[in-house]
């Protein structure tokens, strides 16, 4: 495609969203029975629905559709933490596979519509656990590995999960993570969950609950190999997936069916310019809606190969990500802008001893990549001959909204670029009007599109103020952004509460609160500074109860009560002893202000003078760590 030819149709699927979609729907995926009405509703009246009574099965559109031409090529290609380590499932394997864990499942009970939480590693059987939900029509919730019991638990309770899938332990470089262990102790506080299924890892044992806990291979071994897909409504949900917000405990984010599927096998086919037998990896975890949409569902809709890596990418060495290139002869790699800044700075030898010449795209997706981490990615690992997509999208948007299209958009190092099809961003100032072009402001969307999510599972409140409250008519996704003179998008980062660290998303009032749960806190105040890594990292302001003394011994306990709380990657990486801090007039904590103060961009007294509690700012800055 060239440059004109995607203004023409991103014109054209303005033009006539209906007839656009309509097309797409029949070109990437498979219908039990076609849908009535393409698309109905809008933002105002929070109410869209695509594909109206269309009837579908998203494993089938993965798997079994596939069977008759591909059931001898690769579906998943494992590579695990340890290189030696490899899997090659083929189509009709893991059709096999997902058949009989259905059948587990129905076995126990799972009906239509149950949820059923996912806790595992990146291993095959964790694709499987989707897909079979997904085909018996129960709507998977998959929490992150590395995420605590406790908000395990918390996950587990919000939308009722009655079962839980895990395995003995994870393996992460060097590290086990025993998850079982976790989902034991994250099960004293869910009484609704009736079983567990273990994936049993060699020679790592753990409890067994006799009469709860079901043996995964055992289970598969008795079930029937056959399972007909249900038939699901294209409103349908498909799955749950926790992420976090500015305020409150995470937000179970619910996607469909119908529109989630066009959406991601359609711009899968786009943005990373898919052909058959391309080998495409994606080093996403499943915890993460990047690892549902172009790790399982997008490529499996299209017949791909897609790499499931169970390892990290400094382990065994800093090369690992560019040797299993080669060994796997990858031709497309998506991965996070905190990878590659976390591999370019262990040098370019690491690179170079490998010779990547089965590449063609590069993608980024997570948080904004700096243009010279862009070109470090473009000439030492791509050898200058790779188009980068920079994928701008989030958690709610099921898909990639914003991004080049290879071999077809000029591109900028830094810019996400131009808009996919269908899809309307706009940049507006506090009062929701279209901004000047250049000046920067609130990114909304301003035209609905498959693939959104349909709502936060259990609090419709929360979907309606989160999202369409403050902006008429728009969708607000809570970054801030600029267009360029040719229109080109330049992401800058988020402009609410949420922090993202290594590219995880996380709110400052889910830190804060784990804070307060230690007995020593009284408050505190949590803002993300800097981190040349991680992109940001956590800068507490913590007031300790009366009668407890301040010490380094106090802090590094308080970092890792939050590690243990929520999970590792929330572990707070400063904390600044505060004897108060800074309220508004209706007693919220003004992040806003900790912010500048923790970047050191307060400088001037002065800048407090209008505040009603000047004294405890200036403390605060005079007491600021150094960075
Ligand atoms: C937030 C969404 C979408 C998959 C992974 C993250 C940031 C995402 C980019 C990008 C600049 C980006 C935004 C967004 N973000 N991609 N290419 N350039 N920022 O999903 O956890 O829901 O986070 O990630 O701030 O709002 P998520």
């Amino acid at each position: 495609m060239d440059e004109t030819k995607y203004h023409d149709l991103y014109a054209r699927s303005l033009r006539d969203p209906a007839h656009f979609w309509s097309e797409q729907a029949e070109k990437f995926i498979t219908w039990f029975k076609r849908w009535d009405t393409v698309t109905e509703g809008d933002f105002n009246r929070h109410n869209v629905r695509w594909f109206l009574n269309g009837k579908l099965n998203a494993c089938y559109n993965a798997l079994d559709r596939h069977l008759e031409t591909k059931s001898g090529e690769t579906a998943i290609l494992w590579e695990g933490n340890d290189p030696e380590k490899t899997k090659k499932i083929t189509y009709a394997q893991l059709y096999e596979n997902v058949c009989r864990f259905a059948n587990v499942l129905k076995k126990i009970n799972v009906k239509k519509g149950d949820r059923v939480c996912l806790y595992l590693p990146m291993i095959p059987e964790a694709i499987v656990a989707m897909l079979a939900s997904a085909r018996i029509g129960a709507v998977h919730s998959v929490v992150f590995a590395g995420f605590s019991p406790e908000s395990l638990a918390s996950r587990i309770n919000d939308c009722d999960c009655e079962i839980v899938i895990t395995a003995t332990v994870g393996r992460r470089g060097d590290k086990i993570i025993p998850l079982k262990k976790n989902v034991d102790e994250a099960l004293i506080h869910c009484p609704g969950v009736r079983h567990v299924i273990v994936v049993e890892e060699a020679n790592q044992p753990a409890p067994f609950q006799e009469g709860r806990d079901i043996a995964y291979h055992d289970a598969m071994k008795t079930a029937e190999k056959q399972c007909p897909c249900e038939i699901m409504d294209a409103e349908d949900p498909l799955f749950i997936l926790y992420t976090s917000g500015s305020t409150g405990k995470p937000k179970g984010i619910v996607h469909t069916t119908g529109g989630y599927l066009v959406y991601v096998a359609m711009t899968f086919k786009y943005v990373f310019d898919y052909h058959d037998r391309d080998v495409y990896w994606c080093t996403a975890d499943i915890g993460w809606i990047t690892g549902h949409s172009y790790l399982v569902y997008g490529p499996l809709c299209h017949g791909a190969t897609t790499l499931v890596f169970e390892g990290v990418p400094t382990y065994p060495t800093p090369s690992r990500f560019w040797e299993v290139i080669d060994k796997h002869r990858v031709s497309i790699f998506y991965t996070a802008p905190t990878a590659i800044r976390a591999l370019r700075r262990e040098g370019d030898s690491w690179v170079k001893k490998t010779k990547r010449d089965s590449l063609k795209i590069l993608g980024t997706v997570g948080e904004p990549i700096n243009p010279d981490v862009w070109k470090w990615y473009d000439q030492v690992v791509g050898n200058n001959h790779c188009p980068i997509v920079d994928t701008w999208w989030q958690t709610e948007t099921g898909g990639i909204l914003i991004s080049p299209l290879p071999h077809t958009t000029r591109l900028k190092p830094g810019s996400a670029t131009l808009p996919f099809f269908g899809i309307v961003p706009d940049i507006v100032d506090e009062a929701g009007q279209s901004v000047e072009q250049g000046k920067m402001g609130r990114l909304v969307i301003r035209k609905p599109w498959p693939g959104m999510m349909q709502t936060v599972h259990g609090d419709r409140e929360r979907f309606v103020e989160g999202y369409f409250k403050d902006v008429p008519d728009c969708y607000l996704t809570g970054d801030n952004a600029r267009q360029d003179e040719d229109g080109y998008f330049w992401i800058t980062g988020r402009n609410d509460d949420v922090i993202k660290i290594s590219g995880h998303r996380i709110g400052s009032g889910e830190v804060e609160s784990a804070f307060i749960a230690s007995s020593a806190v009284s408050e505190a105040g949590v803002v993300p500074v800097p981190d040349e890594i991680r992109g940001e990292s956590i800068y507490a302001f913590v007031t300790l109860k009366s009668g407890i003394k301040a010490s380094d011994e106090l802090k590094k306990e308080l970092i890792q009560h939050v590690r243990g709380s929520i999970g590792a990657f929330a572990a707070p990486k400063y904390i600044q002893w505060a004897e108060a801090l800074p309220k508004t007039r209706s007693g919220k904590i003004m992040r806003r202000l900790l912010r500048k103060i923790a970047n050191d961009e307060m400088k001037d007294p002065g800048d407090t003078s209008t505040l009603s509690d000047p004294d405890v700012v200036n403390e605060l800055i005079k007491n600021r760590l150094v960075l």
